[in-house]
């Protein structure tokens, strides 16, 4: 079913304008009044749940290696926000739990779409624990749980069954729909070059490209009612949003 409107996805928060996937990205993005928070998740060597984009520290923070070999505590030494600007000095990179608390403070009612990033790295057991986390804890906000890797799905919906959740993919739908097919998702998150390429809107699944940053793609997802956009602008696209 469709959304009333497009929702604001703000895309590791309001990656365009504060050191992305941290509290401050995402402390924007909820001043912004953006509909939906996106964001990535990663386990370290103890098994703490991790917030970040890629495998590796080395592009957002001062620091090298990976994510899957390096402790909370050293994780919390890094520094995830002199690179975007030296006003954000001393930003640490967050826990899925600090992400979660930052949301609950802010009385966040929107929707936290959390992209278990299982596709390059096989986090063993990162679903169990995703799950632990946030199934003992009274939300305010709906989650849409997301993925490039199926298997890590079908995991989850195994363990969470009623919550919801979509395929990410940059080319070729039809293994996607094999999900749709056997309920495992409601919506689908594809490269918006994909979805102006092929010009496919399917009115029986919830569509949220990414990365839709200029206005030309953020004026393409309004004008076709999709379920929602995912930018690294969500202020901007919120003001599009009332001129359209
Ligand atoms: O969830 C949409 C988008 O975040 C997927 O790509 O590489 O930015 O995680 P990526
Ligand atoms: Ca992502």
């Amino acid at each position: 079913m469709k959304e009333k409107y497009t929702q604001v996805i703000a895309h590791r928060g309001s990656k365009g304008t504060r050191p992305e996937n941290t509290l401050a990205s995402f402390q924007e993005a909820i001043n912004a009044g953006a509909d939906g928070i996106e964001t990535d998740v990663h386990l370290s060597a103890d098994r703490q749940l991790i917030i970040m984009h890629d495998e590796k520290v080395n592009r957002t923070t001062d620091g090298t290696g990976l994510i899957l070999e390096k402790t909370l505590a050293e994780i919390k030494e890094l520094d995830a926000g002199y690179k975007f600007g030296s006003e954000y000095r001393g930003t640490k990179v967050p826990t899925l739990e600090e992400v979660v608390d930052l949301l609950i403070e802010n009385d966040f009612h929107g929707v936290f779409n959390l992209e278990l990033k299982t596709n390059k790295i096989a986090y063993i057991g990162i679903e169990e624990l995703v799950t632990e986390q946030l199934s003992n804890r009274r939300l305010p906000f709906k989650i849409i749980y997301s993925s490039f890797n199926s298997e890590s799905i079908k995991k989850m919906h195994e363990l969470n069954p009623d919550s919801e959740y979509a395929k990410l993919f940059k080319t070729g739908i039809k293994r996607v729909m094999l999900l749709k097919k056997g309920h495992l998702i409601q919506g689908i998150h594809p490269d918006i070059k994909w979805v102006k390429r092929h010009k496919l809107l399917l009115p029986h699944i919830l569509i949220r490209p990414w990365t839709v940053n200029t206005e030309a793609d953020m004026a393409f997802c309004f004008k076709h009612k999709l379920a929602g956009l995912i930018t690294d602008y969500p202020k901007r696209a919120i003001e599009l949003r009332k001129d359209i």
